[in-house]
């Protein structure tokens, strides 16, 4: 019986203890066995981030890289440099991080801080941020890690890059920013750098006001630096954009065309009216405002003259010319106010040549075949003839004889007769020098009109052809792009 008993109670211990040791073994097991722990405990026991994750040393680790371009942040003309929102891939095999899958329950994937692996030194060389230094320009996201080495890092970056803007066609204008990645420090021997895709991605691109993406190509060149024998990798990603033009077109070069065909018609303006001149200062000052506005978005460069500033810069030339061209006319215009006589050759060249051209026909002479009607009249007339009242005044004083010994009525009304003759002169040379004051004015006058209507049609021309050539210049760039 007592033999019984003991082994009952031997029975129960093994049993307390089995239970016992059981429910120790299911509370400890997950903890010992969490596969993604003991990959790790393997995995980095004792990597270090600084070697290089290849076996064979004498090869270079092959990185891959791709970009996505999120958003173009800011593109400055003035400060030459492409602000923007970068998406970075790059992938490479770390021969380090490699496990089999079905010792660690399948584990096909895990992720890893950035800091605790090797990564590539690689950098945007072409970054102008001062706020960066070149190696924290891509941030520090988890990389993923693949059973066989595969590493892919997906980073990001805000970053600005360096990029020479040529505004000769603007605002036509294409720009052509290059980012370019390379490592920094390692050279072909240690880091071979290629790109994945032919061309950097724009799918996540937040579409902008003013540039339209036209494409991301990529290159990639070995460059040979003085510091170094062996050449460094460069992947170049080439953002080309294209300028949106219709704000500059709808506020700055449309308004403009009508003030240029206004110029014109500042030679129509009759001279009397005074305001030709303030006419033709207003339109030169528009002008004056509206390059300004051009000039202050573009980049302080003598190398190219942008289209539109071109453009601005014929207007103003023709208004200026136009305006002086005015202060002239008006002088001459009023030339003849004080009896200044015309030179010969002015009569002759824009009188009889150009006026004949420009089918400017002097006015009838009126006034002048009147007084020379005038002064022909008194010989006519016969009564009122010079040449006798000379005789008359050569009679009183001559012959006083012959002429107090005639009939005193005859006597008187000779005498009358003389004076009447005296006072006809006298009205008739006024006249003619009035007239001939006249003549002078209406000659500068007619000058000034031939002038102005010759200069009318240089300056259509002019216009025209500003305009053309402008316009020609445009639909070459059209048809470029
Ligand atoms: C490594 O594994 C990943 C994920 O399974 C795969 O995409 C990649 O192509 C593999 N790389 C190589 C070199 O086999
Ligand atoms: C680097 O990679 C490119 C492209 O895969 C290859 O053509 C080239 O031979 C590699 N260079 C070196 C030195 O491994």
């Amino acid at each position: 019986m007592d033999y019984r008993a003991l082994f009952l109670f031997w029975i129960a211990g093994i049993l307390t203890l089995i239970t016992l040791t059981d429910s120790q073994s299911v509370q400890k097991d997950p903890k010992k066995n969490d596969p993604e722990k003991r990959l790790f405990n393997k995995l980095f026991k004792s990597y270090r981030t600084s070697v290089r994750p290849i076996f064979q040393k004498s090869q270079p680790v092959k990185v891959e890289v791709n970009i996505d371009l999120h958003q173009i942040v800011e593109l400055s003309e003035k400060s030459q440099f492409l602000h923007m929102s970068l998406w970075v891939r790059m992938s490479w095999i770390d021969e380090h991080l490699t496990w089999d899958q079905d010792k660690f329950e399948g584990l096909a994937e895990i992720q890893v801080p950035s800091r605790d692996i090797w990564k590539p030194d690689i950098t945007i060389v072409n970054n102008v941020d001062d706020s960066k230094s070149a190696m924290k320009l891509f941030s520090d996201t988890p990389a993923k890690v693949y059973p066989n080495g595969t590493v892919y890092w997906l980073t990001s970056s805000l970053c600005k890059i360096s990029c020479k803007i040529n505004v000769e066609n603007f605002p036509f204008d294409e720009q052509h920013c290059t980012i370019v990645l390379s490592p920094w420090t390692s050279d072909i021997r240690f880091i071979n750098l290629t790109y994945g895709e032919p061309e950097g991605n724009s799918g996540p691109f937040v579409i902008h006001g003013v540039w339209d993406l036209q494409g991301i190509p990529v290159e990639r060149e070995e460059v040979l630096y003085p510091c170094c024998p062996d050449p460094y990798v460069e992947v170049r990603y080439t953002v080309v954009v294209r300028r949106q033009p219709n704000f500059y077109l709808y506020n700055q070069l449309f308004p403009c065309i009508p003030l240029m065909l206004i110029s014109v018609l500042v030679f129509c303006l009759p001279t009397e009216s005074g305001e030709r001149a303030s006419l033709a200062v207003t339109l030169l000052l528009a002008m004056t405002v509206f390059l300004n506005f051009i000039s202050e978005n573009m980049p302080p460069t003598s190398e190219v003259v942008p289209l539109l500033a071109q453009f601005f810069g014929a207007a103003i030339v023709l208004l200026s010319v136009c305006t002086s061209v005015t202060v002239l006319i008006l002088n001459i215009h009023y030339q003849g106010e004080h009896g200044k006589p015309t030179p010969k050759w002015l009569k002759v060249i824009f009188l009889d040549y150009i006026g004949h051209y420009l089918h400017i026909k002097r006015k009838p002479k009126d006034r002048v075949n009147e007084s020379k009607d005038g002064t022909d009249g008194v010989e006519k007339n016969g009564t009122f003839h010079a040449s006798s009242l000379n005789t008359v005044y050569d009679n009183r004083n001559g012959d006083m004889d012959m002429l107090v010994s005639q009939d005193s009525l005859g006597h008187q009304m000779q005498n009358i007769n003389c004076v009447l003759a005296l006072l006809h002169e006298e009205i008739t040379t006024r006249n003619r020098e009035k007239s001939r004051a006249e003549d002078i004015k209406e000659e500068w006058q007619l000058i000034a009109m031939t002038f102005d209507r010759m200069l009318f049609i240089v300056f259509i021309i002019c216009n025209v052809l500003v305009n053309v050539s402008i316009f020609t210049k445009v639909a070459f760039v059209y048809v470029d792009h």
